[in-house]
C-alpha cells in the first residue's frame, strides 16, 4: 500500500474521532498492516474511499471492522498483578466494610471500562469469588465495556488459548475456574456471570450507568490526548460512589491532574479515589463535561446483549452464562441504560466477616 501524507493526515483524523486514539505519521505502519484487507472486504478503491465509507456509516459493519482495526486489545489476566493484590487486600475490603451498614451492604458494582477481550473483568470476577466466601448471595455486577465488537465477541465467549491461559492463570485457578473446550479453556458460569458486556465509547458521557465501587481503566488512556485524558479522568470520578477506588495502568497515574484525586499506595500499586470536596455530583460530572463527545457522535454505544446476571441468578438462569455478545443492531443505533449498571435495591444487610482478608 503507497500511502501519502494526505492518506495518513484523513485517517489519522478519523482513528481521534472514533476512539480518541491518537495516530500521527510515525503510524503509517499501522495502516499499512491493519487497512488493506479492510479496503479489500469492502471493495474500497483506495484509502479516500475507506474514510469516506466510514464516516458516512451507511454500512455500519465497515465502522465496526474499522474500528477493530485501529484499536490495539492486547491484555493477560491478572495484568501486572499488584493492582489485583491491592483491590483484594485493600481497596474492596474497605469499600465492603463502609457500606457494611448501609442498604446496600452486600452490593457491589464493578466497572472494566476497557475490557478487551475479557481477561480483565473475569480477573475481577475470580478476585471476588476468592475474597468473599458466599459471594452467590450477594448482589455483584461486573460491567465490561469496550469499543470494538471484536473484543466483545471474544469476551463473551470467554474461550482462551494455552497461551493466553499461560499470561496469568496458574493451574491452580486454571482448574477451578475454566474447563476444557474445544480450542482452548472456558471460564466457568460462576465467574462468566458476574460478567455482563456491552459497547461504549469513553469518549462519550456515562449516561445511565453507575455509580460503581470500583473501577479498572486500564491501559486505554494512555492512548488519548491530555484534554481528552483529563476530561475521561473526571468523568470516572463522578462515576465512583463515595469510597469507590479507580484502578488505572501501571505505566499511567493521576499525579498531573491536581487535587482531584487522592493516590493511595498498596501492595507495590497504587489506586485512586477523588477527592470529593473538589467534585461536583455524578450527574453533573457527567453531563457538563466539555470535552466528552455527544452520544450523537459515532460510533455511539449500544446496549448489553449479554446477561446481565449477577452470580445469585446465575442460579436460577443456566443458560444466561452462556449467551454470547451479538451486536443486533448497526452501531448507529442510539445508546441505551445497560442493565448490568442500573443500581438495584439489596435487601439483607451482612456482616463483612465473611471476607477471607
Ligand atoms: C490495551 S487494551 C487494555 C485492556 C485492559 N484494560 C488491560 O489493561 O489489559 C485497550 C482497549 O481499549 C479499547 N478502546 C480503545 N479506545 C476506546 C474508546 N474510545 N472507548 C472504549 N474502549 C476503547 C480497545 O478496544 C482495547 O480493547
Amino acid at each position: 500500500m503507497k500511502l501519502t501524507e494526505d492518506d495518513i493526515a484523513r485517517v489519522c483524523r478519523l482513528v481521534d474521532e472514533l476512539a480518541g486514539i491518537q495516530w500521527d505519521a510515525s503510524k503509517a505502519y499501522l495502516i499499512e498492516s491493519r487497512l488493506p484487507s479492510l479496503l479489500r472486504d469492502h471493495q474500497c478503491a483506495d484509502l479516500t474511499d475507506l474514510v469516506s465509507k466510514v464516516r458516512t456509516n451507511f454500512n455500519p459493519q465497515i465502522r465496526a471492522d474499522f474500528v477493530d482495526a485501529i484499536t490495539t486489545r492486547e491484555t493477560l489476566f491478572f495484568r501486572d498483578e499488584s493492582p489485583f493484590e491491592a483491590l483484594r487486600h485493600k481497596a474492596l475490603p474497605e469499600i465492603i466494610d463502609a457500606k457494611s451498614q448501609s442498604t446496600w451492604a452486600r452490593r457491589l458494582r464493578l466497572w472494566s471500562a476497557a475490557c478487551s477481550s475479557g481477561q480483565e473483568p473475569y480477573s475481577l470476577g475470580i478476585v471476588l469469588r476468592e475474597l468473599i466466601d458466599d459471594i452467590d448471595n450477594w448482589d455483584v455486577q461486573i460491567l465490561a465495556t469496550d469499543l470494538s465488537t471484536a473484543a466483545l465477541a471474544s469476551a463473551s465467549k470467554g474461550v482462551y488459548s494455552d497461551f493466553e491461559m499461560s499470561r496469568g492463570i496458574d493451574p491452580r485457578r486454571r482448574d477451578k475456574y475454566f474447563h476444557k473446550v474445544a480450542g482452548g479453556w472456558k471460564i466457568c458460569d460462576e465467574v462468566r456471570s458476574m460478567v455482563s458486556f456491552a459497547q461504549r465509547n469513553l469518549l462519550q458521557p456515562f449516561t445511565n450507568i453507575g455509580p460503581f465501587d470500583v473501577i479498572f481503566c486500564r491501559n486505554v488512556a494512555i492512548y488519548f490526548e491530555m484534554p481528552v485524558k483529563k476530561d475521561l479522568f473526571e468523568r470516572l470520578a463522578g462515576a465512583l460512589t463515595q469510597n469507590g477506588a479507580l484502578f488505572v495502568g501501571s505505566s499511567e497515574s493521576l499525579s498531573g491532574f491536581g487535587m482531584r484525586w487522592k493516590a493511595l499506595h498498596h501492595c507495590r500499586s497504587i489506586f485512586y479515589q477523588p477527592n470529593r470536596e473538589s467534585l461536583g455530583p455524578v450527574a453533573s460530572v457527567a453531563a457538563t463535561s466539555p470535552i466528552a463527545r455527544p452520544t450523537a457522535a459515532p460510533p455511539p454505544s449500544r446496549p448489553v446483549t449479554t446477561p446481565a446476571a449477577s452470580a445469585k441468578s446465575a442460579a436460577t438462569s443456566p443458560t444466561a452464562s452462556t449467551k454470547p455478545f451479538a451486536p443486533t443492531k448497526p452501531l448507529a443505533t442510539t445508546a441505551r441504560t445497560p442493565p448490568a449498571a442500573t443500581p438495584r435495591p439489596f435487601a439483607a444487610a451482612a456482616p463483612a466477616s465473611t471476607m477471607k482478608r
